[in-house]
């Protein structure tokens, strides 16, 4: 069998040996786009660079990312599906181009992967009115060895890729396809009608454009090359499996399900793909910063986390006790490549939701005996009560034998939705109406204090509340641990350098999308207006914000951080206070 280590080794050597330098895996919680929820491809950490920022590594690069999808969530549990996955990525920022990327591509299948040739078909872009045809990836392909009858023209649906977000780069695409099955579903057998014979393993992207946020596409300043090839996805199929879990990405995690449970991967396919793939994801969710709740990225590790449990539950086993062999087994399996996921955290965070699950499971449980007819409403009541998930529902419905309509639900969310976010507006207006000069000046330390953080802890950190009242002020952000005393220090130190430094603080006004590509932070981005205020303070900090802010960081004074505690799971808050100058021990 060909491993996965094997292939992820492999890959980043093929392209350090053609000049790329090697980079990291971002966390799934985007740091220069907020405008999605999580990281969903290897270039969504890289748009930055792709729009004309030099990277500090240079224009090759080379990684596996880890990404998170979840519109496919409710497949998870075929063969695969996934929600979590890794994509083996290299790019060219304005370096080499098509030629280079497709032979590359193809020596890479052919000669490391050892794919027969005979195996590979392509596609390519057909053209439209956004840009040509693209007729010279195919002479490149045709060149390198692809007989002109496996390779097809598919338009912007299929060999278009991008933008990440709402907007950004993108471009049109080639796509490699791995003949799995050899067996055609008719005469018209071919790449991308989904019959199961063709597997996508590989994508190049040339990405040449930037959408708009009114739906244009500009000229990039550079072309760029953006490939992503699914880790999981390309293992199974070069071993001949028809079933992405018995890889060696799965099977210790198949295992420890079969463990726990004493029962057979064969006879429980659906409930073990489920468990295995939610617990995988959210492990690595809860490493990145993020609580289970009911709102957005909260919303969706809370779903994985109790669709899992379900299963368990389903398995005949104690999810909240289950549940543990199973995050270890993800643990063990990734902390050679992900060793963020090697800490008591992801244990406890999963542990406790369970846990919470499984209280509320019971006391609805009664409450839904209760009900004789249950609605689109009721289900939503259901949710929002006792975070019973809408699946829940539905095959307790059956059971009574009674139908419900997943749109009444759906309406019902949505109303839910639009509520809070009006308000979370509210919140954000009442919390800046105090504009007394402390609080101004409290309010651009919590952005020089955000920064810091960034640079000592790493930018895994992000904002998730603060508060400030005339004496202190009081900043929540995500990190798994706690701060050690050197670590509080530095930072003090970082925001008070910056203050003796006086620096001035920049307001611009520009398109929050701007903002966003070029880095900019944001607490909340979907609170700001579409044309927003940045503030930034010299190099080092540069965030969305209403204001108001000083003028130059000279006029705050010092500060101390008086206390760093735990805010929760994840979770860590800090107070921090003005010392005026005489009153300081270091002035
Ligand atoms: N960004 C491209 C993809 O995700 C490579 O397929």
């Amino acid at each position: 069998m060909v491993k996965a280590s094997e292939i992820r080794q492999k890959y980043l050597k093929f392209f350090a040996s053609r000049g790329h330098k090697i980079i990291p895996s971002a966390p799934l919680v985007p740091e220069n786009d907020p405008t999605v929820l999580f990281t969903t491809a290897g270039m969504h950490p890289l748009v930055p660079y792709l729009l004309g920022q030099p990277h500090p590594l240079g224009k090759r690069l080379v990684d596996y990312q880890k990404c998170l999808r979840t519109d496919d969530i409710d497949e998870v549990g075929d063969t695969f599906h996934h929600t979590f996955f890794e994509m083996l990525g290299n790019w060219s920022l304005g370096d080499y181009f098509k030629k280079e990327a497709i032979a590359w591509s193809y020596e890479f299948l052919t000669q490391e992967l050892n794919i027969d040739p005979d195996r590979l078909y392509v596609s390519c872009f057909a053209g439209d009115a956004d840009a040509p045809k693209d007729k010279e990836s195919a002479a490149i392909w045709a060149s390198v060895g692809i007989p002109r009858d496996r390779i097809y023209f598919f338009g912007k649906k299929d060999n278009w890729w991008g933008p990440a977000g709402q907007t950004g780069p993108c471009g049109p695409d080639t796509e490699m396809y791995f003949d799995a099955t050899q067996k055609p579903c008719g005469p018209n057998c071919q790449p991308g009608d989904n019959c199961g014979r063709f597997c996508e393993i590989w994508n190049d992207v040339f990405m040449q454009y930037n959408k708009t946020a009114d739906g244009r596409f500009e000229k990039l300043p550079q072309p760029n090359v953006d490939t992503g090839m699914g880790l999981d996805r390309t293992t199974a199929v070069i071993n001949g499996f028809d079933d992405g879990y018995l890889t060696d990405l799965w099977q210790p995690i198949i295992k420890s399900i079969e463990k726990t449970s004493g029962k057979k991967y064969a006879e429980n396919k659906k409930a073990f793909r489920i468990i295995a793939d939610h617990f995988r994801a959210a492990t690595f969710v809860v490493t990145d910063g993020v609580l289970p709740s009911n709102k957005e990225r909260g919303y969706i590790l809370r779903r994985l986390i109790r669709r899992a449990a379900l299963q368990l539950r389903n398995l005949d086993t104690n999810p909240s006790q289950s549940y543990v062999p199973v995050v270890d087994a993800v643990i063990n399996l990734m902390k050679q490549y992900y060793p963020d996921i090697n800490s008591p955290t992801p244990r406890q965070t999963i542990g406790s939701e369970i846990t919470k699950f499984q209280t509320t499971l019971d006391r609805g449980l009664k409450e839904f005996k209760k009900v004789s007819a249950v609605d689109g409403k009721v289900a939503f009541d259901l949710f929002q009560t006792y975070g019973f998930p809408w699946e829940l529902t539905v095959e307790l419905a059956l059971e009574k034998g009674q139908k419900i309509n997943k749109l009444e639900f759906e309406t019902e969310f949505k109303k839910h939705q639009d509520l809070s976010r009006t308000a979370n507006k509210g919140v954000f207006k009442g919390g800046l109406q105090d504009h007394s000069d402390v609080t101004t000046k409290y309010h651009t330390v919590t952005h020089l204090l955000h920064a810091a953080l960034r640079q000592i802890l790493g930018t895994h950190v992000q904002q998730k509340g603060s508060n400030i009242t005339g004496d202190r002020l009081r900043f929540d952000f995500s990190h798994p641990e706690k701060l050690t005393p050197d670590q509080v220090n530095q930072v003090e130190n970082i925001i008070n350098q910056k203050i003796s430094e006086d620096i001035k603080v920049v307001k611009t006004e520009m398109p929050k999308s701007q903002a966003l590509a070029e880095g900019a932070l944001a607490f909340f981005p979907e609170r700001y207006p579409d044309f927003a205020s940045v503030y930034q303070i010299g190099n080092f900090s540069k965030e969305l914000c209403g204001g108001p802010h000083v003028n130059s960081t000279g006029e705050i004074g010092r500060i101390k951080i008086t206390k760093e505690e735990s805010a929760g799971a994840g979770l860590r808050r800090i107070y921090a206070t003005a010392v005026s100058k005489k009153n300081s021990p270091q002035a």
